[in-house]
C-alpha cells in the first residue's frame, strides 16, 4: 500500500535502457533532441500504472480482435499480437520483464515490448487508437475488478456480522446517545445496525461499478478516428455494459474514480465508526468486549497493554481515504476538455483508495466475528445508567399522565437514585410513590432491562424477537445487492 512517487533525482528502480530493437520513444518521430533525464522521470508512470498491466494487454486484445474483424488488421497479425501478448503476459507476472521508466507507461512498455518480439504486426496494434482512449479503458477496467473483490469481502464481513448478531439477539448492553447511557438495546441490535452501514456501502459499491462500467475506447485521441472501428465488438469482448457515448467526454471522463473514492471514504467513515466502538468496548473502562491477540498487539514498556492496533489503523485510514477524494476532485476541477497530462495523478489516489477499501474491510472481516464478548459488563452497564427511566416515564403516560408531567416525575426520581446511588427498579415501591401515587407495583415490570428491551417491539426495535427477524432476512439482502458475487 506505497505512495511512492518516483524520484527524479535518484535512478529509477526499473532499466532505463532499453533493448535496440523497437524504438525508445514510440512518439519519437518529430523530435530531434533528447528529452531532459529528469523530464523523463518527472513524466513516467510506470513505476505506479504497472499494476495495470492485465487490462491494458485486455484492452489491446479486444482491440486487435475488432481490427480484424472489420477487416483493417490481417488474421495473420492478429494471430501474431495475441500470441507476442500472451507471452508478455506471462514475463510480467513472472516478475521478469523489463519495466523501462525512458518509455514511460505501462501502455509504450507493453507495446514496445511486443514490436521487440513480432516487428511490424507490433506496430500495427495502435491502428485507430490513442493513448488517451486506452488508458481511460484501463483504468475502468482495473477499478471494475477492484469493485467486484472488494464486493466479495464486504459481502464476508456482512456475513460475519450477521452471525455475531445472531448469537446476541438478546444480550442486553446500554446503548448510547451523546455516549451517555440512554435506554437498553441488545448487542445483536447495535451489530445488525453495522450491518445495515456496510451494507449501503456495497449497495454505493454497485452503484459506482454500474458507472464504471462504460467503454471509453473508440474515442482515439478526443475526435473518434477514420477508420472503420466497430464499437459494440470492442464492448462485448470486454464485458462493458454500454459504450461512450462523446469522443471528448470518453477520454476526458474520471467521474468514475471519483465516485469510487468518494464511496471508499463513506465506507472508510463507518469502518471508523466501528473501530472507535472497538477502542472504546476494549478499554478497561468499559470491557464489553475482548479482541482475539491475533488483532493486537503489545507495549514494549508497559506490560498489562493489549492494544486494539487493527481497529485503530482501520480508523486512522479515514485520513487517506478522505485525502484521495479531495486529491481527484481538486485534479479534475478546471481542467478543460479533452485528455491532460494531469489525469496521470489519478492513478495513486485512486489506487490508494482500493487498497484502503480492500485491506480495512478485510481486516474487520477477520476481526469482528472472532470477537469475545461480555455479556456480564454489558449488562451491569446498561443497569447503572438509568437506562430504563424512559420506560418509567412511558408507564406514566399509559397510567394517564401527560408526557412533560410524567418526564418531570421521572427526573426527581433519577436524582433521587443519583443521590443515594440506588438504581430505579432498587428502590422501594414506597420510594417510587413518593413520587407519584400513580405507581402500583406493577411498574417493576417495566423497569427491568427485558422489560424494557422486550417492549420495543416493531420493525427496527430492538426486542429480541425483533432481532431475530432482522438477522433472519439478512442473508437474502446480502445475496440480492451486487449479485455478480457471492
Ligand atoms: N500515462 C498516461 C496517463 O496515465 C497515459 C496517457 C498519456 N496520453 C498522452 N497523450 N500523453 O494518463
Amino acid at each position: 500500500m506505497t505512495r511512492s512517487h518516483s524520484d527524479p533525482t535518484k535512478p529509477a528502480a526499473t532499466s532505463a535502457t532499453s533493448p535496440a530493437s523497437a524504438p525508445v520513444k514510440l512518439w519519437g518521430g518529430r523530435f530531434e533532441g533528447n528529452t531532459d533525464a529528469f523530464v523523463e522521470a518527472f513524466t513516467a508512470s510506470v513505476t505506479f500504472d504497472q499494476r495495470m498491466y492485465r487490462q491494458d494487454i485486455r484492452g489491446s486484445v479486444a482491440h486487435a480482435t475488432m481490427l480484424m474483424r472489420v477487416g483493417v488488421l490481417t488474421k495473420e497479425d492478429h494471430a501474431l499480437i495475441l500470441e507476442g501478448l500472451e507471452n508478455i503476459e506471462q514475463t510480467i507476472a513472472a516478475g521478469k520483464f523489463e519495466w523501462s521508466v525512458s518509455r514511460e507507461d505501462v501502455h509504450m512498455n507493453i507495446e514496445a515490448a511486443l514490436i521487440e518480439r513480432i516487428g511490424d504486426a507490433g506496430k500495427r496494434l495502435h491502428t485507430g487508437r490513442s493513448r488517451n482512449d486506452q488508458v481511460a479503458t484501463d483504468i475502468r477496467l482495473y477499478v471494475r475488478d477492484a469493485c467486484d473483490e472488494i464486493a466479495a469481502v464486504q459481502k464476508r464481513l456482512l456475513r460475519g456480522l450477521v452471525e455475531l448478531a445472531s448469537k446476541h439477539t438478546d444480550t442486553i448492553m446500554p446503548g448510547f446517545t451523546h455516549l451517555q447511557s440512554a435506554q437498553p438495546v441488545t448487542f445483536g441490535h447495535h451489530v445488525m445496525a453495522w450491518f445495515e452501514m456496510l451494507l449501503r456501502d456495497l449497495e454505493r459499491l454497485q452503484e459506482v461499478r454500474n458507472r464504471v462500467n462504460r467503454m471509453p475506447l473508440g474515442a482515439a485521441a478526443l475526435a473518434g478516428t477514420s477508420y472503420p472501428i466497430d464499437r459494440q465488438i470492442t464492448m462485448e469482448l470486454l464485458g462493458f455494459d454500454a459504450i461512450a457515448e462523446n469522443s471528448l467526454d470518453a477520454v476526458s471522463d474520471r467521474d468514475f474514480a471519483i465516485d469510487f473514492t468518494a464511496a471508499a471514504a463513506i465506507c472508510a467513515m463507518h469502518l471508523s465508526r466501528i473501530a472507535e466502538e472497538m477502542v472504546l468496548w476494549m478499554s478497561a473502562q468499559f470491557q464489553f468486549v475482548d479482541l482475539p491477540d491475533a488483532f493486537c498487539t503489545g507495549s514494549s514498556i508497559m506490560p498489562q497493554k493489549k492494544n486494539p492496533d487493527v481497529a485503530e489503523l482501520v480508523r486512522g485510514k479515514t485520513g487517506r481515504a478522505n485525502g484521495n477524494l479531495m486529491a481527484l476532485l481538486t485534479l479534475m476541477k478546471g481542467q478543460p476538455l479533452t485528455y491532460n497530462k494531469d489525469n496521470q495523478e489519478d492513478k495513486e489516489p485512486l489506487f490508494d483508495s482500493i487498497d484502503t477499501w480492500m485491506y480495512s474491510v478485510r481486516a474487520f472481516a477477520d476481526m469482528l466475528p472472532a470477537m469475545e464478548v461480555n455479556k456480564a459488563s454489558m449488562r451491569e452497564a446498561a443497569i447503572k445508567g438509568f437506562s430504563t427511566a424512559t420506560d418509567l416515564a412511558d408507564w406514566l403516560v399509559k397510567q394517564g399522565m401527560p408526557f412533560r408531567d410524567a418526564h418531570e416525575v421521572v427526573g426527581k426520581a433519577v436524582k433521587h437514585g443519583v443521590d443515594n446511588q440506588i438504581d430505579l427498579g432498587d428502590m422501594s415501591l414506597e420510594t417510587l410513590q413518593g413520587f407519584s401515587d400513580k405507581i402500583d407495583e406493577s411498574v417493576f415490570e417495566v423497569l427491568t432491562l427485558e422489560g424494557s428491551v422486550n417492549s420495543r417491539d416493531h420493525l427496527g426495535g430492538t426486542a429480541p424477537k425483533q432481532v431475530q427477524q432482522a438477522v433472519a432476512k439478512a442473508p437474502a439482502r446480502v445475496d440480492a445487492i451486487y449479485p455478480t458475487v457471492s
